[in-house]
């Protein structure tokens, strides 16, 4: 069994992406984000996804790539989508094939850090900032279930990389 790949969980706006770009870089691995591997296989946006086909089809195209990324065997540091948690089979391949660190966020700063960005049909309502509080809460026991917790409010992607860091040597201890 190889090395287990380093599996960034946690809300649109938590800063996955960013962080697992520098713990990456840190750590010597190939960072792989999710969402951008289903844009590049689809050839379409994660928006013209939603729009043409709808969740329950970017859901299942989620999984498949979580799937293939996984059980490639290759240790690396992978960004999922916030959605990804939710399902069943996602969370219990995480668990087979990887250290699931979750990057904790209040709404405050989810509503800051996607302030002018479109790329996120769910939160694409008048009431953004209500419907990040339901889908947080609906998903929270599924954050929470993670190896490496890490709240993320007021610290840089260098500090919450730094953090990891830390807290990954002392499971390893
Ligand atoms: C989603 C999060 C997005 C993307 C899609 C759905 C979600 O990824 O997968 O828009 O359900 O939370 P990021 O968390 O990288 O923004």
């Amino acid at each position: 069994m190889p090395e287990k790949s380093l599996i960034l969980t946690g809300f649109m706006g938590s800063g996955k992406s960013s962080v697992g770009v520098v713990l990456a870089k840190r750590l010597g691995s190939d960072f792989i984000d999710l969402d951008a591997e289903i844009v590049r296989a689809a050839g379409r946006s994660i928006n013209e996804i939603f729009a043409d086909e709808g969740e329950a089809v970017f859901r299942s195209m989620e999984s498949g790539m979580l799937k293939n990324v996984l059980a490639a065997g290759c240790a690396n540091v992978v960004a999922t989508g916030g959605g990804a948690v939710i399902s069943p089979e996602n969370r219990s391949l995480m668990r087979t094939y990887g250290i699931i660190i979750n990057l904790n966020v209040s709404i405050e700063q989810v509503m800051l850090r996607i302030r002018g960005c479109c790329d996120r049909p769910l939160l694409a309502v008048d009431d953004a900032s209500e419907r990040a509080r339901t889908l947080i809460n609906q998903r929270e026991q599924f954050y929470a279930d993670a190896d490496i917790r890490i709240d993320t409010d007021g610290k840089s992607v260098e500090d919450v990389a730094a953090e990891i860091l830390c807290r990954l040597k002392e499971l390893a201890a």
